[in-house]
């Protein structure tokens, strides 16, 4: 598809929210050592990267690849785990860390999945929320920011896996 890209939230300000979420992320975590953060692969990892710096004291960062697939004419779409985190969760307090909460089939199904293991708690923090586009209700505990349904790409976010590197969030413009 021709496209153009125009930015949508600076790096700056992207700056600014990951200094609140991790200031609102440490203060919930304070009493608790050695918390556990999971990134999914692919899209996480830019936010991954700048989000555990933030964090204070002994965190441990992992990684799991999903990947969704089934059929568009129904809502309950599969999960497949491609990889699996190496940890073993069970009694850890953690952290699922996400670029973008879309139609919330992927958070579902991996927080369900997580939740099996018996962790000691379980949370989740996106970056980006699409409210608007949600099928299945996820509980969201940590929510960057809240965006219209636009598509959008960079720190991360891909379309046909380009502009993952993009240091801002931009959106989508077809071209006629
Ligand atoms: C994107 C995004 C989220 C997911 C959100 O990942 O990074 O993980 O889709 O969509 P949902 O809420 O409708 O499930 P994608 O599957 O494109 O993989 P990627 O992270 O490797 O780009
Ligand atoms: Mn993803
Ligand atoms: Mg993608």
């Amino acid at each position: 598809m021709k496209h153009t890209i125009e930015m949508m939230i600076s790096a700056e300000e992207i700056n600014r929210k990951l200094d609140e979420l991790a200031a609102r992320i440490n203060a919930h975590y304070q009493h608790t050592d050695k918390l556990l953060m999971v990134g999914l692969l692919k899209g996480s990892v830019v936010f991954m990267a700048d989000l555990c710096r933030r964090i204070n004291g002994h965190v441990e960062i992992d990684f799991m690849s999903v990947s969704s697939y089934g059929s568009t004419m129904t809502s309950s779409r599969d999960v497949k785990i491609l990889k699996d985190v190496q940890s073993d969760i069970a009694g850890r307090d953690v952290l699922i860390v996400e670029d973008l909460i879309d139609s919330g089939n992927t958070l579902n199904k991996v927080r369900e999945m997580l939740r099996l293991r018996d962790p000691k708690s379980l949370a989740l923090c996106t970056l980006l929320d699409k409210p608007d586009r949600r099928e299945v209700d996820v509980p969201v505990d940590f929510v960057g920011f809240t965006i219209p349904d636009e598509f959008v790409v960079g720190y991360g976010i891909d379309y046909a896996e380009q502009y993952r590197n993009l240091p801002y969030i931009a959106r989508v413009i077809p071209q006629e």
